[in-house]
């Protein structure tokens, strides 16, 4: 179970490929989080690299590579595909960020929690 949390008062600021990083509570425990905007829809992901656990980011809310077609992990550069989750190269091939799903309220974009029950492999990072 999370608690919704307001992500953005107005989504139109957040612009194609930028990020924004939040907090979300789930089963009580504060998880980091972050949103995108990508080919103009959007997508959330608990930030935790499948790899070694460890943020996707340096705390700086860049998480795309320079073609703006991946997320990319900064440790060992693993590569998710934005709108799925999914590394598509990298150590942790195959493995999925945890997705959490995102309501437009008006012109406010909030965080609802995750938006699949959780799979086997979310439960630990790929080694
Ligand atoms: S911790 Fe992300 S690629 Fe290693």
């Amino acid at each position: 179970m999370a608690s919704a949390v307001r992500i953005l008062a107005d989504s139109r600021r957040l612009s194609e490929t930028a990020a924004v990083r939040f907090v979300i509570e789930i089963d009580g425990v504060s998880r980091d989080a972050f949103a995108v905007r990508y080919r103009g829809q959007f997508f959330a992901y608990v930030n935790t690299c499948r790899h070694e656990g460890r943020m996707l980011d340096f705390g700086d809310g860049h998480f795309f590579d320079e073609a703006c077609d991946a997320l990319v992990c900064v440790h060992h550069g693993a590569r998710y595909q934005p709108s799925t989750g999914i590394c598509v190269e990298g150590p942790c091939l195959g493995a999925r960020l945890t997705a959490l799903k995102l309501e437009q309220r008006g012109q406010e974009l909030w965080c609802v929690g995750a938006s699949r029950e959780a799979a086997p492999e979310d439960a630990a990072p790929a080694g």
